[in-house]
């Protein structure tokens, strides 16, 4: 027998104590927002930048997240729903922009440690601060600008459903599931969509068409949203808990369907010929891509997110999600 949900929500809760006394504010990345826009402005003056990510997604910054940036130009803003070049001609030059950009950075802040990562699908540069705060710096994609911006316009209709994408985010993380540690095969930005698509299929969100977001609307640095303590002593957000993971283990059928918020209702593998087949041809940078566990990308064409969860990684997600319904998200271990 699960614990009572409103067991479940207090020792997440519990786990979240921290938070209370520290300053969640999105002016404590407002510093290193300066400090790349310094860097950005030295290689090109025209370009500008975007915070995106989980600070943008949530509108609070958890100490030890890290800040994703974007440098966009001037015209990538503009045509703010424009879709992102793939071609390889597009990487080479972004990896050149950054190429010069680590330069810099590494002229301004010799003691931070710089890292140019090139065989990503993303030509990414990795930096590691001096004062804490780490960050990944891409350019002209606006992507990551827009699913954090819909993540975001999706949590606003309901702020409190937070507590929940960051009690999933963290225990992704600490059993491993999380890609951001060594054996993991999703994303937090995959975990969101999952988090999202769930509230969707229950109703307990509005449907927001992909299409409605334009970066040319968004904010470059997110405003604060602020994060109030879960209300009636978290029996909501434990029983939202408990059904996410019901949801996850019973309900979703993950042989046909895919998590999508591309379009309202349900989404199959078929319509996306996200097949047997496919998956036996599919490669990615000589990667195999698999079609166990299916999120789509609401602005990559034809990207699963879920493309690294192989059946056996499939099973431990099955796995962790039974245990976490006796753990509360192993927060009471
Ligand atoms: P933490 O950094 O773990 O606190 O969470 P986060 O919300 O910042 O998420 P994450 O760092 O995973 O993702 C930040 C951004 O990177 C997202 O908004 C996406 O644009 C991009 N991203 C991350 N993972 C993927 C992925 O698997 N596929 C694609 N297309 N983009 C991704
Ligand atoms: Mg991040
Ligand atoms: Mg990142």
């Amino acid at each position: 027998m699960p614990p009572a949900a409103a067991v479940v929500g207090r020792s997440i809760m519990k786990a979240f104590q921290h938070l209370a006394t520290q300053d969640l504010h999105t002016r404590r990345v407002e510093e290193a927002y300066r400090v790349v826009v310094e860097c950005v402005t030295a290689v090109d003056p025209a370009m500008r930048l975007y915070m995106f990510g989980s600070t943008a997604v949530y509108g609070v910054h958890e100490k030890g997240s890290d800040v994703d940036f974007v440098a966009l130009s001037e015209t990538d803003v503009e045509d703010g729903k424009g879709e992102d070049a793939a071609t390889q001609v597009a990487k080479g030059l972004q990896a050149e922009f950054l190429g010069k950009l680590a330069r810099v950075v590494r002229q301004k802040h010799f003691s931070w440690n710089v890292e140019e990562v090139r065989r990503t699908r993303v030509p990414v540069i990795r930096v590691k601060g001096g004062s804490g705060v780490d960050f990944d710096i891409t350019v002209n994609r606006r992507n990551g600008v827009r699913n954090s911006a819909l993540l975001r316009a999706y949590f606003e209709q309901d702020p409190p459903c937070r507590w929940l994408s960051m009690g999933v985010k963290r225990w992704s993380k600490r059993v491993g599931l999380n890609a951001s540690v060594v054996g993991g095969s999703i994303t937090s930005y995959g975990f969101n969509l999952m988090v999202v698509y769930y509230l969707l299929q229950r109703g307990a969100l509005q449907f927001i068409p992909p299409t409605a977001i334009d970066v040319a609307k968004v904010a470059p640095v997110p405003p604060y949203l602020p994060l109030e303590p879960p209300q009636n002593d978290g029996v909501e957000l434990g029983e939202r808990v408990l059904d996410f993971l019901q949801f996850y283990m019973n309900e979703f059928d993950a042989a046909r369907h895919v998590i999508s918020l591309s379009r309202p209702g349900i989404t199959t593998k078929e319509q996306l010929n996200w097949t047997k087949d496919a998956e036996d041809r599919a490669r990615m940078n000589g990667e195999k891509i698999n079609y166990q566990w299916c999120i789509e990308d609401p602005y990559e064409l034809n990207l699963n997110v879920g493309r690294n969860v192989t059946p056996l990684k499939r099973d431990f997600l099955r796995k962790h999600m039974d245990k976490a319904r006796e753990t509360a998200l192993l927060t009471s271990t």
